[in-house]
């Protein structure tokens, strides 16, 4: 191969799915490759983005025998040196989900041991993979206008409308203004549900500022919406799922996909089957979405505590459950120590921790505490095999495991692992 150095371009047989979004191929000296926008079987000219000593990485500029899985990007931005937002646009949507499903099998059998086939279930709420994301992080460039990095760059893509986010995302206009002084500007979309109340704005844009510099309010260019639909800080939205209304304030967390709560929630239930009078125990409970459902289904003789670091999810949470007096809602920093310390014994828990998982201490210190069952819901394939590994070791059982797609057009997805406590019973 000629001198191998950024900008190179050289021609690769692409294989298996790897992740961050690309493909594995073979340089001819050997290293691996990681290959975007390509796809498994396919030989392509790509040119070289990364170099070192022990891998490089790639974009695909030209396909020489494409794969019959390549369809047409749906977004005009997507490709090699654009919107870095999507890896799989030129996927299949079945095929998307065979792939995650062969990555998500990958890190369970190496990094947990576990051999099993998963099958990545579509969930509602998306068009074809696309119009299902009701939380959007805009990137701003050097003059104030909103887009997405380009991969693992700081250069901005400007967009207009992203087709992937929910239509209630572009109605707000966010993109037809300029903030200038803003690092980036995240805009969350409520269901716009007829019970909504009217006062509530159905959208919320949470501008963060660019160091200690001033943030300007937007300048609003001709077109743009902003009108009570667009809340600066403070806000909320409000969400229904299961038949429950949900308040989430600005900046604190929801899951992405307009369909995500309701698969999700399904998923934990069926799983855990809670029964009347469990005392159930929802870690990194955000706004208490899985509280919520918990708290119904063991009723009020049962009890439900939700647990959370973060003060504007606890103050979502206890209002979202101020109906339900089984339930109860504690602002904790979970460490082993505190499970251990704090936690009591618990028939059923749930742990939803953010992307780095829960950690092989807090996993083992929840034992002790021998929960009849866990459900462990999770969007990082690596943390969460980690994690089921831990949980395993610490005598508990693999009982299912469900994988939703939950992330179109992405490599990502979320997975729900039920395990279960030998010998433990309902208390
Ligand atoms: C992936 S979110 C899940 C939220 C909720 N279960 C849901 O589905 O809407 C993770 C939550 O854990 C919280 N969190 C992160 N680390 C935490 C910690 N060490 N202790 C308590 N809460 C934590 C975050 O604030 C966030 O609300």
């Amino acid at each position: 191969m000629d001198p191998v150095r950024v900008g190179t371009l050289v021609e690769l047989d692409v294989g298996a799915p790897a992740s961050g979004g690309g493909f594995v191929a073979r340089a001819p000296d050997g290293r691996v490759v990681f290959v975007r926008h390509a796809l498994p079987g396919e030989r392509v000219v790509a040119r070289l983005t990364a170099v070192t000593t022990r891998y490089l990485r790639a974009d695909a500029v030209d396909v020489i025998t494409a794969s019959s899985d390549r369809v047409p990007a749906p977004c005009r931005l997507a490709g090699p040196g654009r919107c870095g937002g999507c890896d799989w646009q030129h996927v299949d949507l079945d095929v998307q989900r065979r792939l995650k499903a062969q990555l998500a099998a990958d890190h369970l059998a190496h990094l947990a041991g576990i051999r099993c086939r998963v099958v990545v279930e579509p969930v509602t709420g998306d068009v074809g993979g696309l119009a299902w994301r009701t939380r959007v992080r805009f990137a701003v460039d050097g003059t104030g206008r909103l887009g997405f990095h380009q991969h693992r760059s700081r250069a901005v893509q400007v967009v207009g409308r992203c087709p992937v986010a929910v239509p209630e995302v572009s109605a707000t206009g966010v993109t037809l203004s300029r903030w200038p002084g803003a690092v980036s500007v995240e805009v969350h979309a409520g269901d716009v549900s007829p019970n909504r109340e009217d006062t509530e704005s159905s959208a919320t844009v949470v501008a963060r500022r660019r160091g200690r510099g001033a943030l300007a309010r937007p300048e609003v260019e001709p077109g743009a919406v902003v009108d009570r639909r667009l809340a600066c800080p403070p806000g909320s939205v409000f969400h229904e799922v299961a038949g429950r209304r949900y308040r989430v304030s600005a900046g604190v967390f929801w899951q992405a996909h307009a369909g995500a709560p309701a698969a999700l929630v399904d998923a934990v239930l069926q799983g855990l089957a809670p029964a009347s009078g469990e005392r159930a125990v929802d870690l990194y409970a955000g706004v208490g979405l899985f509280s919520g459902a918990l708290a119904t289904a063991v009723g009020p003789t049962g009890s439900v505590v939700a647990v959370e670091g973060g003060a504007a999810a606890c103050a979502d949470a206890r209002w979202n459950l101020r109906d339900l007096p089984q339930a109860s809602v504690v602002r904790a920093a979970i460490d082993a120590e505190w499970v251990s310390r704090s936690m009591g014994p618990a028939d059923l828990v749930v742990l939803d921790p953010p992307r780095q998982g829960v950690g092989a201490a807090v996993a083992g210190a929840l034992g002790p505490a021998h929960p009849r069952a866990v459900a462990y819901v999770s969007c990082d394939p690596a943390s969460f095999a980690r994690d089921l590994r831990a949980l395993l070791d610490g005598g508990m059982v693999l009982t299912s495991l469900r994988a939703f797609d939950t992330f179109p057009m992405t490599e990502h997805v979320e997975q729900v692992a039920i395990l279960t406590t030998p010998g433990a019973a309902a208390r």
